[in-house]
């Protein structure tokens, strides 16, 4: 069942406290998600001083990633639904000593994103939008001449036993993940908005980076 935004809201402030350590389960079942995540991060090709916005930032575990690429005079905007996430997210940038991060509590369908941004980037969270395709086109022209926007989430592994599909979709459904989501396909939305697109699977096809640049 596709939830809509209330529900979305309502499961995510039920996970937001223990969101951190259920991610900390995920490298035993060999889903590498810091590599995943280190991956995504790179194929952006930041610089130093760049400004980047990471729709659906949750708590905020991209950011440590980011800020090795960009430093103390670039800039983060994390903006995502839930106010309980974004509270784990403040405080682990009030720990981290960042001053470079802003956080928007809003619905990326619907949130005006700024200009001239050097990156753009979602982990597990942009399926869960049925928008999707108008947010990656807003956030394609958000970005600066060169600038690259990367979708890294779940999909329908295409070479998986029906069961085993079936079985991956339910061990996800805390996080709001259904069947009915493998429909959507942000990648083909970057492919429609941006160039020089390159597509990379992981875990067997279950997981997929996709990234493209503005011309
Ligand atoms: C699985 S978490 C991923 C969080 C983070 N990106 C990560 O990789 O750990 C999904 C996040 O998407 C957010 N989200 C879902 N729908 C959204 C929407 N329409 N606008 C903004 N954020 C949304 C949820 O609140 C949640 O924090």
């Amino acid at each position: 069942m596709v939830l809509d935004r209330n529900e979305t809201r309502e499961l995510y402030r039920k996970r937001a406290r223990h969101y951190d350590l259920a991610v900390q389960v995920f490298p035993l079942f060999g889903f590498n998600v810091g590599r995943y995540r280190r991956d995504t991060i790179a194929s952006l090709r930041l610089g130093s001083g760049d400004l980047v916005v990471e729709l659906g930032c949750g708590t905020g575990l991209n950011f440590e990633y980011v800020q090795r690429r960009i430093g103390p005079r670039g800039k983060i905007i994390g903006v995502d639904l839930t106010d309980a996430m974004l509270e784990v997210a403040k405080a682990r940038v009030a720990g981290a000593g960042w001053s470079n991060v802003e956080l928007v509590q809003a619905d990326i369908a619907q949130w005006n994103m700024p200009r001239e941004v050097a990156g753009v980037f979602s982990t597990l969270a942009l399926t869960l939008v049925p928008e999707y395709d108008e947010v990656i086109k807003t956030a394609s022209r958000a970005l600066r001449t060169g600038g690259r926007l990367a979708v890294f989430d779940m999909k329908e592994p295409e070479h998986w036993p029906s069961r085993l599909v079936r079985l991956a979709a339910w061990l996800n459904k805390p996080f709001g993940v259904s069947l009915d989501l493998a429909e959507r396909h942000p990648w083909e939305s970057i492919g429609r908005y941006l160039t020089e697109v390159e597509f990379r699977e992981y875990y067997f096809g279950a997981l997929y980076l996709c990234v493209g640049e503005k011309p």
